[in-house]
């Protein structure tokens, strides 16, 4: 089996995406106008993964504001001024094709950052990757009321995380 890689994503990907979406997320459901939206807003953060010629995931970023979470399944509509960060929206890998994957896309996005003017990546941590995600740099930050109101629609245990790119 060849190793699997990242390339940008294309409007023809939009079937496989949703389809992945709908196996890895059956809980936290977007429309792939939502996904498609992400893509023609800033398609440099937008990847899929290719193994053995079928796309095996996703990862979707774009630049956002600090502390700010974009709604589940919402339309982001137009990306901010000032960027702050860039917000890694999510990033699913099919389970036989996982294994150093998630580590290359975040590398691949920070690579981003500076020509934004942007030293943080953010996310939002879903399930039970909170580990994950601290092992790749990230870290937790306590949300206050607002943010917590909107990490609710992401499911419990859903944590803010921030990973400072200046510091690695
Ligand atoms: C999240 C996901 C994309 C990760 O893919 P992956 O290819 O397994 O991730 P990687 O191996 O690149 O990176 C994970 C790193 O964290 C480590 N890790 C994994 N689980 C860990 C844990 N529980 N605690 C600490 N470190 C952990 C891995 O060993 C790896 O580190 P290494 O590169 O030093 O070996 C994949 O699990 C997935 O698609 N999950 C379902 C969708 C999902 O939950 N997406 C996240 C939404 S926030």
């Amino acid at each position: 089996m060849s190793k699997p890689h990242w390339r940008p994503a294309h409007a023809s990907d939009l079937p496989a995406i949703s389809a992945i979406a709908a196996r890895l997320h059956p809980d936290l459901p977007e429309r792939p106008e939502v996904f498609m939206e992400k893509m023609q807003l800033y398609p440099p953060g937008c990847r899929v993964l290719v193994a053995e010629d079928a796309i095996a995931g996703y990862g979707l970023a774009h630049p956002w504001k600090l502390h700010r979470i974009p709604p589940l399944d919402g339309f982001l509509e137009r990306l901010p001024e000032n960027a702050e960060c860039l917000y890694v929206h999510d990033v699913a890998v099919l389970p036989d094709r996982r294994g150093g994957v998630a580590r290359d896309y975040v590398a691949g996005i920070a690579e981003l950052a500076p020509a934004s003017g942007i030293a943080t990546l953010a996310l939002v941590s879903v399930y039970a990757t909170r580990p994950l995600w601290e092992h790749l740099g990230f870290r937790a930050v306590t949300a206050d009321g607002d943010l917590r109101a909107k990490l609710a629609c992401y499911g419990e245990g859903a944590t803010y995380m921030l990973h400072d790119l200046a510091a690695t």
